[in-house]
């Protein structure tokens, strides 16, 4: 690719099923918006389902439909695909959901080289369950890092689950803390991914548009796409909005563009201490 510019377009948290003449509906209204940009490659950061994790038989369907996009979708699972965080109400995160996921979606990872760019994607719904998966993921993450500087490029790394919701180093209480994982495993990522070569972590989960910057790093938020807006009070202020996020990856970084998809959303607000 050389020095091409790379574009990039990420959908998050759909919330359909198939069957469902909404959800139809609101797919092929993100179709419509998608595929004429033209982007390269087109990255799904979770809960694409609602809830795949009790119909584990629409994962077939809802593949399928992501498949007919004109880019290739990259994907990773979110909580209503595989279960929530662990400590979270259930429906926790478990093999089983796993499992049925893996069997439709074929990975819960990705990695892919596109010239001076290495994407990566976790399953950040494993942060936490001491599962066998858990500890492959860090280290393969880690392999995928070391290679990617070993060869001069930059990461831009997707999951579901933000890594904080304003500042690396903050103590989430309360309800909050259903949106980011808990501060040991987070610490963990976070030391991970603090590097230069680390210019984008982007993520989905909070139906909330959000972008800040730390020393090396772009945070992006993807609002949903299911038309549910949620304003939870530790929120970084101004993200009311439906859509998705188009990038542009290139030698000298990234830019990113919050493109607005039409709908009537609802806006729920969270944990603000006077409600
Ligand atoms: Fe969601
Ligand atoms: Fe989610």
């Amino acid at each position: 690719m050389g020095d091409r510019l790379l574009k990039v377009i990420q959908i998050s948290d759909l919330h359909v099923d198939p069957q469902d003449p909404v959800g139809q509906k609101r797919y092929q209204r993100v179709r419509k918006a998608v595929d004429p940009l033209r982007p390269d490659l087109i990255v799904n950061t979770g809960d694409v389902s609602h809830d795949g994790l009790a119909k584990p038989a629409m994962f077939a369907q809802l593949s399928g439909w992501l498949d007919a996009f004109d880019a290739p979708v990259l994907s990773i699972p979110g909580n209503h695909d595989i279960g929530n965080k662990v400590g979270e109400e259930p429906p926790n995160i478990s093999q089983a959901y796993l499992d049925a996921y893996l069997d439709v979606f074929g990975d819960d990872r990705f990695s892919c080289d596109h010239g001076g760019w290495r994407l990566v994607g976790i399953n950040s719904m494993l942060l936490g369950t001491g599962f066998e998966r858990e500890a492959d993921q860090f280290d393969w993450c880690v392999a995928q890092i070391e290679q990617a500087e070993a060869i001069g490029q930059n990461l831009a790394v997707w999951m579901h689950m933000p890594l904080f919701l304003r500042s690396p180093d903050e103590q989430v209480t309360g309800g909050s803390t259903y949106w980011v994982p808990d501060p040991p495993v987070r610490d963990r990522w976070l030391n991970l991914l603090d590097r230069p070569s680390v210019r984008l972590v982007a993520n989905g989960h909070v139906h909330w548009y959000a972008a800040m910057e730390t020393r090396h790093t772009q945070w992006v938020w993807s609002p949903s796409l299911q038309g549910l807006v949620v304003d939870d009070y530790l929120f970084p202020r101004g993200g009311n909005a439906v859509g998705f996020i188009s990038y542009t990856l290139s030698a000298d970084g990234v830019t990113h563009e919050l493109v607005p998809v039409e709908s009537d959303a609802e806006l729920i607000r969270l944990n603000y201490p006077d409600a």
